[in-house]
């Protein structure tokens, strides 16, 4: 028996996160942290094997693709290995989406076509996040760095970025995996949003102006200040409220040693935050402050392949 194996890249969220729900743009971009899916059928019945995800989201998952791409997929076994951290803002999610709708579509030799492994795995996001923007989806079905706007007609709008060389002086630290999931932080901003439309609105579209801003100089080299965005980003998410008082206090030993910070995700607000993008013109200060304060760091390579056959 074959086995079909298929792998999808994490991502990181540079700026744009909770405004994009609302029709604003964000730039994402994909890791090198990988989740791969290998599948083979056999006689007895659907056997799924993970150090990833819950085994019973990934069976809602797989039924739900078999459903959409009209095929059975009741004698199968399934193995999904995964580097990229869960629940984190890293994109765990979304590249199990994408890798097990490109690994059942390899599997019974149907078009390999990136516009229809997207628009599968956004519907397997919905069930996960409630209200997702397509955003880690659409990113870790394309690969590479990406200006992404959600449209009203729900057909994702994205620009691929090609030149990205320009994101230096990144570490990635990790403040802990929130309380909260993605759905419950994108419902609190929407309860905030209910609550105060205009003041909201403002947060957001200040938010879209700096991924505007951040979109230019990669895509078009325009000269801004890379940190002094990330540093006003951060305020703007404490506003929405996604920003844990724990987090917050990390991020203000980062800007007190000369550096910035913000969540990338959704963030959290009881506990943890998830990652932290941290930027200091001497990234040594930073990784000697993440050891100093025990906290993980997640070293990255950004910018990589989408979703592809292994
Ligand atoms: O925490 P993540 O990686 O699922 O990112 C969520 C980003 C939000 O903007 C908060 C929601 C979305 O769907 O775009």
């Amino acid at each position: 028996m074959k086995t079909v194996s298929v792998s999808a890249p994490g991502k990181i969220i540079l700026t744009g996160e909770h405004a994009v729900v609302y029709g604003y743009p964000g730039i994402w971009a994909t890791t090198d942290k990988r989740l791969l899916v290998s599948i083979k059928r056999t006689n007895q019945k659907l056997k799924i094997i993970s150090n990833h995800t819950s085994i019973d989201f990934a069976k809602y998952s797989v039924m739900k693709i078999g459903k959409l791409i009209g095929k059975n997929v009741s004698s199968l076994e399934i193995k999904i290995k995964s580097t990229i951290p869960v629940g984190s803002g890293m994109g765990s999610s979304a590249a199990l989406a994408v890798a097990l709708t490109g690994a059942l579509i390899k599997l019974n030799d149907l078009p390999w076509e990136l516009k229809r492994i997207n628009k599968i795995a956004f519907e397997i996001e919905k069930q996960q996040h409630g209200t997702p923007s397509g955003g880690d989806n659409t990113v870790v079905t394309y690969g590479g760095f990406l200006k992404y706007q959600k449209q009203k007609n729900s057909i994702p709008k994205f620009d691929k970025i090609s030149s990205h060389k320009k994101i230096k002086n990144l570490l990635i630290i990790n403040s802990g995996k929130p309380q909260e999931t993605t759905g419950e932080m994108v419902a609190k901003v929407a309860t905030l949003y209910k609550n105060n439309q205009a003041q909201t609105n403002k947060i957001f579209s200040k938010i879209g102006d700096i991924a505007q801003k951040l979109y230019h100089h990669l895509n078009m080299n325009s000269k801004i200040k890379t940190q002094k965005l990330i540093k006003e980003n951060h305020k703007l998410l404490n506003k929405l409220q996604v920003v844990s008082p724990k987090a917050q206090k990390i991020i203000k030993k980062i800007e007190h040693i000369g550096g910035v910070a913000k969540i990338s995700g959704a963030g959290g607000f009881l506990d943890s935050s998830g990652i932290l993008l941290a930027f200091h013109n001497k990234p040594k200060l930073l990784t000697h402050l993440a050891e100093f304060e025990n906290l993980n760091t997640i070293p990255v390579v950004l910018g990589v392949q989408g979703v592809r056959v292994e």
